[in-house]
């Protein structure tokens, strides 16, 4: 049994060394390929491998075609918007995540981007503080759950939108709930949203939603940059001036909104969210146990596809 794992961008080496000792462990073959720059590394790397464990990765139907023998794909992290799954389904190939493993690295930078956002890129000048302002959280899965959490030690006021999670679970968490998303950003001066990207998401956070919040407002996205609507981003941050972005995910127009907007918004460079060795190493042995426990007894838990 042959395992690729295959990161554009690498897990730390103490996650690769837990990784591969599951795997080698099981008696099957660890073949790592890490950086690469071109597609066409990955489209070699898959040819003959059973199982493929990937980060951000573009998983296509057209490296589903260059791997005859693969049989699994565990997508280490929480969001699977990068593989093609009906394309894996077609392929007979088992498509699985890894939920809650890098969620809290994810919401701890939530709180990093917060803090720096507030005290104005830390250059001298006077901020604000987190303590008793509101905090809504769009949607209440692994990472919403860890914000509200972390928000509880700010003494934030934090209220939370979810329709697949009950009331009585935010309650339960000290979290409002909320039910309209107009309401989320009407009421809330910090908003950090945690939705996926899917069809009905895209570009659903736009001018109206952002320009409906306080005075002052901060949204904070760790989440995807698909989500946001940039057209309208861009008009709700030239007419408020009040208003802030930070983003784990710099959208695709970074380069002049920044140049527009300034220290009003801030991108990591890449997508830091889960880049702990803590996250890494959660992450990346369960994945390494979900391919094993596949290859070796069919168990699919954590399947997303069909
Ligand atoms: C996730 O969906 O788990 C996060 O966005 C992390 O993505 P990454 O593995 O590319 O850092």
């Amino acid at each position: 049994m042959k395992v690729l794992i295959a990161t554009e961008k690498p897990f730390a080496a103490v996650a690769v060394d837990g990784m591969r000792k599951v795997i080698e462990d099981a008696g099957a073959e660890l073949v790592l390929l890490e950086k690469y720059t071109d597609r066409k590394e990955l489209l070699a790397a898959v040819a003959d491998v059973d199982a493929l464990i990937i980060r951000s990765d573009k998983v296509d139907g057209e490296v589903l075609a260059a791997a005859p023998n693969l049989k699994v794909v565990v997508r280490a992290g929480a969001g699977y918007d990068n593989v093609d799954l009906a394309a894996a389904t077609e392929h007979g190939v088992c498509v699985q995540n890894t939920p809650g493993q890098n969620s809290n690295a994810v919401a701890e930078l939530v709180f990093g981007l917060a803090v720096m956002m507030c005290r104005n890129m830390y250059n001298g000048t006077s901020g604000s503080e987190l303590k008793d302002k509101t905090l809504g959280i769009q949607a209440f899965g692994q990472v919403g759950r860890n914000v509200a959490r972390i928000a509880r030690g700010f003494e934030m006021n934090v209220s939370a939108l979810d329709p697949y999670c009950p009331d009585n679970v935010m309650e339960d968490a000290g979290v409002s709930a909320v039910h309209s998303v107009e309401e989320l950003y009407r009421n809330n001066k910090v908003v950090s949203i945690h939705i996926p990207a899917t069809p009905e998401t895209r570009k659903s956070i736009g001018y109206e939603l952002i320009t409906s919040m306080p005075k002052g407002g901060l949204l904070i996205n760790t989440a995807r940059k698909e989500v946001i609507d940039e057209e309208g981003l861009i008009k709700a941050l030239d007419e408020r001036g009040d208003i802030k972005y930070a983003a784990d995910v710099a959208p695709d127009r970074a380069a002049e909104i920044k140049e527009r907007f300034g220290d009003r918004v801030f991108f990591t460079p890449k997508k830091m969210g889960a880049q702990t060795s803590e996250a890494n190493i959660n992450a990346g042995i369960a994945a390494a146990r979900q391919v094993i426990s596949f290859l070796t007894t069919g168990e699919e838990r954590f399947r997303v596809n069909k």
